[in-house]
């Protein structure tokens, strides 16, 4: 589930894992209604809430223990360690990881009852780009073992990397869904040609074919509306004797068919009072 802060992902994933109220509608999580048979379901899912914290004073594999304790039935903790590469860890305390490393005791402990469903709640918010990047290893293994794994994010790579299916949420409902390619291909605007650091004559050349090409910071930006538009742009710049640095043909991604969907960047930016932009973070996001 992708989309912005505040779209509804947290309330949406906490409905099906049976711990908020639905509303209105109905809800089966593997065949059984979220209302009639939670204790059910609820065997049957694993968990890693938003924010998710453990306790600060046992180690990784106390933890793990405490969690396990919970259910009838739970794996092993040291092939859970192991499954999220912690082993050098297992004996440290909670409090001492870092933040990429917290997580993935995290997904650890939402495995713990060998659930058929995995609910992570944005686990890789507030990580590093290395962090992020083995979390990303860490998920990819629970595909693999055949979980199914409902992932919530508002960032795109990560939907692109890791998503057979996506679902784009906005406002509380979803406003399109498939694999990456068909929800790119459907709502898409085709590919662009960015044509950088084009002097005068390249400019005036290429204006004077597309007119609605969009300048940005020296780039031309050219929609490529058929096969025939690559080649007559290269034509066209040779022609106008004209210089510029590089082309480059871009897909569009799903940040394109989010910003055409709802008019807004997915990574919203605020502006603090000093006038300086930041990307608005969540609460809790380290
Ligand atoms: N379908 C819905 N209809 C009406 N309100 C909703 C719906 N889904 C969520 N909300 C409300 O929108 C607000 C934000 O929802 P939520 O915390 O689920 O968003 P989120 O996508 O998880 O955001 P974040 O990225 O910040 O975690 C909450 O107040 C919630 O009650
Ligand atoms: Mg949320």
């Amino acid at each position: 589930m992708l989309g912005p802060n505040g779209a509804g992902k947290t309330t949406t994933v906490e409905i099906l894992e049976c711990l908020r109220q639905l509303t209105s509608g109905e809800v089966r999580v593997l065949g059984m209604d979220v209302n009639k048979e939670a204790n059910k379901i609820k065997r049957r899912i694993g968990v890693l809430p938003q924010d998710f914290n453990a306790f600060d004073l046992l180690t990784v594999k106390e933890n793990i223990e405490f969690f396990g304790g919970m259910y009838d039935r739970s794996l092993d903790p040291d092939e859970l360690i192991d499954a999220v590469d912690l082993r050098e860890k297992r004996d440290e305390y909670f409090k001492n990881l870092s933040g990429g490393l917290k997580q993935r005791v995290g997904v650890a402990i939402s495995m713990v009852n060998d659930p058929d469903i995995v609910f992570l709640d944005e686990p890789t918010t507030g990580l590093d780009p290395k962090a992020r990047r083995d979390v990303w290893g860490v998920i990819q293994s629970l595909r693999e073992k055949g979980k199914t794994v409902i992932l919530t994010t508002h960032y795109m790579e990560e939907a692109e990397v890791l998503s057979d299916r996506v679902g784009i949420i906005d406002h509380g409902r979803f406003i399109a869904f498939g694999t990456p390619r068909e929800i790119v291909e459907k709502h898409g605007t085709g590919s662009r040609c960015i044509i950088s650091n084009c002097d005068e004559r390249c400019l005036t050349a290429l204006r004077g074919q597309w007119p609605s090409a969009e300048k940005n910071n020296g780039e031309i930006v050219i929609r490529l509306e058929s096969k025939n538009s690559l080649p007559e742009i290269i034509y066209t710049l040779d022609r106008s004797g004209g210089n510029y640095e590089q082309i480059q043909v871009t897909r569009p991604t799903l940040e394109d068919v989010f910003l055409s969907l709802t008019g807004k960047k997915l990574m919203s930016e605020e502006v603090e009072p000093t006038g300086k932009k930041r990307k608005k973070r969540k609460k809790g996001a380290k």
